[in-house]
């Protein structure tokens, strides 16, 4: 089985690329710098692309069983790796955070992805899976919730160039305004941010935090789980943090290349007077992202479903986190 990656270079694509050594699963090496993927990639199968070029990304995929997309913001990437995984039939998986591109990807390309007997997964990273796999846990025979709510205990958060990027390129889509979903449907919230705390699991315990974080998981939980509301709660130094004008990016402090961050994820689902919760915690929302993406591409290797899907549709929550999670910290 041999593993496409595109935007190999990046600091999320790096850690994919490792996951995968580290699974001893061959993988082609694809990005828009050549000089780039042959500094980081000297000895490897490296086929720089363009997403204006369509020969050459079909060229990056040729011989692949899937193509994982790490390439931010993906509203520039997402339509080209994904046409060009649907014209040579293999399954495409990315790690957006973008919540307009994953919507897009489930609206447009499930019946395309379903023609072509391919599996599309957006959103298969730390923001779109877990919150959305935890959902999915914690909701389990119930056919509806009336609220779910996600709260993020992330320690710190030291975006990288990509994430900077992306959120600049997602508020201007947005003209400045934030994305909710209330009312059975995402839509823009007005005036100042809800404020609060929450009670997280020990040893995190309470935290400030900031409301209407809308993350990936706001479009991917409701595509499968039907609920009303979705709160949605960043613990505040963190979003501060994401707004901070300091560049410095996450700062390696393991030989895995992990920064010191940490992140407790907690889904509080409420139906009448039942409520039900699910948490996972780890290290390092970028290096997680890689077991997360890699073990997904190798299960839909393995049993395809096509179509365009969330992870919480394809996956038994407690089975793939025990699986992907283990060891995160
Ligand atoms: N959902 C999640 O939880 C999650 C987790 C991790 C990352 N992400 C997302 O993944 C993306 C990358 O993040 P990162 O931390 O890896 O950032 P990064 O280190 O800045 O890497 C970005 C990568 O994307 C490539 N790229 C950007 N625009 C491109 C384009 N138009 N064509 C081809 N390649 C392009 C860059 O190529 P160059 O090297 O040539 O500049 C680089 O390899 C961001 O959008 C981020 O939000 C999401």
């Amino acid at each position: 089985m041999t593993i496409s990656v595109f935007g190999a270079s990046g600091h999320t694509g790096q850690f994919v690329v490792a996951e995968l050594r580290r699974r001893a699963v061959p993988s082609i090496l694809s990005g828009r710098d050549p000089d780039r993927l042959a500094r980081l990639y000297p000895d490897d199968d490296r086929r720089p692309a363009s997403v204006d070029d369509p020969a050459s990304l079909d060229a990056a995929l040729a011989g692949a069983d899937a193509v994982v997309n790490c390439a931010g913001p993906f509203a520039d990437t997402h339509a080209p790796v994904l046409d060009a995984a649907l014209r040579n039939g293999i399954p495409y998986l990315d790690v957006t955070a973008e919540l307009e591109v994953v919507a897009e990807i489930l609206a447009r390309y499930d019946g395309p992805a379903r023609a072509a007997g391919v599996t599309v997964v957006p959103a298969m990273a730390f923001f779109g899976a877990v919150g959305d796999l935890l959902a999915t846990a914690a909701t389990a025979g119930w056919p509806a919730a009336d609220r779910i709510d996600l709260a993020y205990a992330l320690s710190d958060w030291r975006p990288t160039d990509g994430t900077r990027a992306t959120g600049r390129v997602s508020a201007g889509r947005r003209d400045g305004r934030r994305l909710r979903y209330a009312d059975g449907r995402l839509g823009f919230g007005t005036g100042a941010a809800p404020t609060g705390e929450w009670a997280f699991p020990g040893p995190v315990g309470t935290l400030p935090v900031v409301g209407e974080f809308a993350t990936a998981d706001s479009v991917t939980i409701p595509h499968h789980l039907s609920t009303k509301d979705i709160g949605s709660w960043m613990h505040t130094r963190a979003a501060e943090d994401l707004r901070s004008p300091d560049p410095t990016p996450p700062t390696a402090v393991d030989s895995e290349g992990r920064s010191a961050q940490t992140f407790l994820v907690e889904v509080v689902a409420r139906r009448g007077d039942e409520e039900r919760r699910a948490a996972v915690s780890g290290r390092d929302i970028y290096a997680v992202t890689a077991p997360l993406v890699v073990e997904a591409a190798l299960r839909v290797v393995k049993d395809p479903v096509p179509g365009a899907h969330t992870a919480g549709a394809l996956f038994d929550p407690g089975d793939f986190l025990g699986a992907t999670l283990t060891g995160s910290g």
